[in-house]
């Protein structure tokens, strides 16, 4: 799209649907901030029951879920935000967003109809109550699937093989061994399913009324997508569960546009009918968009509910640990990752624990030891890490605390 064919007062919509909430900011062309508005999963949204966004299942080994529709909800919620604060929807030039990476949305036979129809009178949370197969996402914090990890591994040949061909050896988070574990599980609800998305292409298919492609970057974070190809890897599809090819539809590029905006947003929130929606893709690889990575070598570092070190490659060589995806804004390159679970949440459970909740007391004990505490350096697990692959436990033990 030509920037000269814009009008001069055209704005932009981003959303972050992250693991404890949605949020969204809208920019100019130069790329300040005109608003934003959040809606926080546990507190603005309590009849889910949620804690950190999320459901641990206790009688499930590591089994970690969000229930799809609080994302949808939150989508009307945090739009209605917006318009109460007399926000004109009509100036917006395109929508885009990130997903949290790897967490699946199951779309029930038939609900493709329902996403194309949807009635602008109506919250969408009153229309789609009926359209997922499964009403429980698995997200990026699960590490229920070993037994299904290691069974993909040894189908393609073990699990330097699938690295070599998706980016990852198998991972418990990935989103093939979470279909795995859905298929053998509960046969009768992959079966019913028409389409499987990710965080990040289902909220670009609310915003479109029609399933929207995965993208090749996110794509990447399912141990189902051959890196080098852009293209679904066949053995690893195989490995992973039949049918599958036809369940998650086409890749695209993370820069392709996904369509126009749906009728539902343009009467119901006055958007203007040739706004476009881009590809959503995920947190990580739309952070090393936004950060404007272009040096090999540079890295950064990403502080949230994960914590993420990342950077770019032009030749990566996976290995059996960390991630190589593609670079979502340049074709040829690279993106390269390493993913740990105990970040923010882990972090503040220690600030409560020892710190009396504050960040400043904290930074206070900080202050009184010299710089890597001569060498005494503890790590803590609250929860299953990624990387090392640890148990977590409860930081109730810590002995040292106020
Ligand atoms: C990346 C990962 C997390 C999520 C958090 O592989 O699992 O960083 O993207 O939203």
């Amino acid at each position: 799209m030509e920037n000269s064919s814009l009008p001069q007062d055209s704005v932009f919509l981003g959303f972050d649907s992250s693991t404890q909430s949605l949020k969204a900011t809208v920019l100019d062309s130069n790329l300040n901030i005109v608003k934003s508005e959040l809606v926080h999963f546990d507190s603005d949204l309590p009849h889910y029951k949620t804690k950190d966004g999320v459901y641990r299942d206790p009688s499930d080994n590591g089994r970690i879920v969000s229930p799809t529709l609080m994302w949808v909800e939150a989508l009307d919620l945090v739009l209605q935000r917006l318009l109460k604060s007399g926000f004109d929807f009509g100036k917006i030039a395109a929508v885009s967003g990130s997903g949290q990476q790897h967490g699946s949305v199951y779309w029930k036979k038939g609900s493709s109809a329902i996403l194309s129809s949807l009635d602008s009178g109506k919250p969408l949370v009153d229309q789609l109550g009926n359209a997922f197969s499964i009403k429980e996402s698995p997200i990026w914090m699960d590490s229920s699937t070993t037994k299904q990890c290691r069974e993909i591994e040894k189908a393609v040949g073990g699990p330097l093989e699938l690295s070599e061909l998706t980016g990852s050896r198998a991972y418990e988070r990935f989103t093939g061994p979470q279909i795995r574990k859905i298929y053998q599980s509960q046969p009768e609800a992959y079966n019913d399913t028409e389409r499987i998305s990710l965080v990040s292409s289902f909220m670009a298919s609310l915003f479109i009324g029609a399933y929207a492609c995965i993208d090749h970057t996110d794509g990447s974070g399912m141990n189902l997508m051959d890196i080098k190809q852009k293209v679904w890897s066949e053995i690893a599809l195989e490995a992973t569960a039949p049918g599958l090819k036809e369940k998650v539809g086409k890749l695209a590029p993370a820069y392709d546009v996904a369509g126009h905006i749906a009728s539902y947003f343009v009467d119901r929130y006055k958007f203007n009918k040739k706004c476009l929606v881009v590809q959503w893709s995920g947190d990580n690889p739309n952070s090393l968009a936004g950060l404007t990575l272009s040096i090999p070598g540079d890295l950064a570092i990403s502080l949230g509910t994960s914590d993420t070190v990342f950077g770019i490659a032009t030749d990566p060589q996976p290995r059996l640990e960390g991630h190589v995806l593609p670079n979502p804004v340049d074709t040829e390159g690279y993106m390269v990752m390493l993913c740990y679970k105990n970040g923010s949440l882990t972090r503040e459970d220690i600030r409560n624990h020892c710190a009396e909740k504050s960040w400043e007391i904290f930074n206070k004990f900080l202050e009184q030891t010299p710089p890597l505490n001569d060498g005494k350096i503890g790590f803590y697990y609250k929860d299953h890490e990624i990387l090392p692959p640890l148990p977590g436990q409860s930081l109730d033990f810590l002995p040292y605390c106020i």
